[in-house]
């Protein structure tokens, strides 16, 4: 395929990007949110996902269409766009999910690529398996097989059939990572154009965002940066801004129709119960116009609707915040404050961290932005990137590194910032070393410091180094090679 995608801006592996689609005749940006409709129970209609939420781009099931005696005639002539009454871009799905929740279907890439193309689908998807988290590494690598022939049975349907639908080529491989990166290798290696990270719907259901960060972390490891990456099934705004770190630039939310089902309300920092709720905590026009117990007055019908359209304006208001952090350069405190919604998304928002080094590649060197500090951003890409940089600073003479003001008595006075360590002066409005830092620091980022300073000494054997800190803990202290110098200052 051509240029199909190109990145606009990058906040660790987060980005703002462009996704153009051919026989739509659009470019969409990413990240780019898809409300799932279901062809038989559109709880909100299409047409006003476009005019009320500004959608440009959702995603429904052509397996159901072509099951459906009612509907397979009917969107075989007027097209799915007419069908559904919406102008932008649809993706169509293959029925790989339906496989996943009831066992077998019966159809298969050959025949359903080519109905998603006969519908007029503008971005299609082969019949992948979706092996759950946890199967043996046999089951793992056999279904991987057969995802993989489906792939390139797509592939030469793709380019059979002379259309401009684009074509999804689907990662899997479970929970065995090194299997997900084999996964990405090899699609990225296939003509087909949208890479969806698939499979991780039970891991989203179980709240396993660890899990979740390894996976896609695995997979970005094997796809280019041009690769547009969509994570199936996930949707709910608590963990878009997560997703979006790690490099994921397309989503489907099934979630905003299926909680309103069980009357629950979904908010950035997790879901509530219509029932718990006295206040409406958000400013949306359903939850400016009503009160919850109005809400729970209504009448079946009527209270799912009005949940699915909040639902729906918390998640595309989330989205609309991830990208705007994107661009302010501040996503990663983003994550770190929905990561505190819930300790399951702390999990994976440490998880993240895991992953630094993968991050920092893309991560910008400079950003116009303050650097918040919580104790787990003492893995963050600028930290790790000023720490190896230390290993490449010389200094000569008598060194005094002091989170105090200059000391003439010394040769050199470079300053001290926790977690980042010590830099010389010259340093200091460059960025992240602008950053503003609480008085009080957690005891890691003081320890970060502390190991900072031993790079140094270890990079500048014959220099001698005086630190001088204000209340360090002892465990940063012990970590101090032992012929720094400590004093305290007062
Ligand atoms: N929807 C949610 N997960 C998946 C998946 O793994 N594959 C496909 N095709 N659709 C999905
Ligand atoms: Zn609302």
């Amino acid at each position: 395929m051509g240029e199909i995608f190109e990145v606009r801006s990058f906040d660790a592996a987060g980005r703002i990007g462009e996704l153009t689609v051919p026989r739509a005749g659009l470019t969409v940006e990413t990240p780019a949110l898809l409300p799932v409709v279901n062809p038989h129970i559109g709880t909100i209609d299409p047409a006003d996902l476009a005019s009320e939420f500004g959608v440009e781009m959702l995603i429904t099931n052509s397996y159901i269409l072509n099951r459906s005696d009612d509907l397979r005639d009917r969107v075989l002539s007027e097209g799915v766009h007419t069908l559904l009454d919406f102008p932008g871009v649809i993706m169509t799905d293959s029925g790989s999910f339906q496989l996943a929740e009831y066992g077998d279907i019966e159809v298969t890439t050959e025949e359903i690529l080519q109905f998603q193309r006969d519908i007029g689908s503008d971005i299609g998807t082969p019949v992948d398996i979706p092996t759950p988290p946890d199967v043996s590494r046999a089951q793992a690598n056999e279904e991987l097989q057969t995802t993989q022939e489906r792939l390139k049975t797509a592939e030469r349907v793709g380019q059979k059939m002379d259309s401009e639908m684009l074509i999804t080529a689907p990662v899997q491989g479970s929970t065995q990572l090194d299997l997900r990166e084999q996964a990405a290798r090899h699609a990225y290696q296939t003509k087909l154009d949208v890479y969806p990270v698939g499979g991780v719907v039970p891991l989203l259901n179980a709240y396993r965002y660890a899990d979740m960060v390894d996976v896609v972390a695995a997979a970005k490891r094997g796809l280019g940066v041009d690769a547009p990456v969509h994570l199936f099934g996930a949707g709910h705004p608590m963990m878009l801004a997560l997703a979006v770190a790690l490099g994921c630039d397309v989503f489907d939310s099934a979630a905003y129709a299926i909680y309103a089902r069980d009357d629950r309300y979904l908010t950035v920092r997790g879901t509530e119960h219509l029932d718990d709720l006295a206040y409406f905590p958000c400013s949306c026009s359903i939850c400016t116009n009503h009160t919850p117990d109005e809400i729970r007055r209504c009448d079946d019908e009527t209270r799912e609707e009005l949940l699915a359209r909040h639902n729906l304006h918390v998640t595309f208001a989330e989205l609309r915040r991830v990208k705007q952090a994107i661009r302010r350069g501040n996503l990663l405190e983003l994550v770190d404050a929905r990561a505190r919604g819930h300790p399951k998304l702390l999990d994976g928002y440490r998880t993240l961290f895991d992953h630094s080094e993968q991050l920092e590649r893309s991560d910008p060197v400079s950003k116009d932005a303050v650097f918040h500090v919580s104790s787990e951003c003492v893995r963050r890409p600028e930290v790790m990137r000023h720490h190896s940089r230390l290993e490449r600073l010389s200094v000569d003479g008598d060194v005094l590194l002091s989170e105090g003001g200059v000391n003439e008595a010394f040769d050199e006075t470079w300053r001290v910032v926790p977690p980042f360590g010590p830099f010389p002066r010259s340093l200091s409005e460059t960025y992240p070393l602008t950053v503003e830092v609480p008085e009080r620091m957690s005891r890691k980022s003081y320890e970060m410091a502390a190991d900072g300073i031993r790079a140094l000494v270890e990079t500048n054997p014959d220099t001698s180094f005086t630190l001088a800190h204000r209340e360090w803990p002892k465990s940063a202290l012990t970590r101090l090679p032992n012929a720094v110098a400590v004093t305290e200052l007062s």
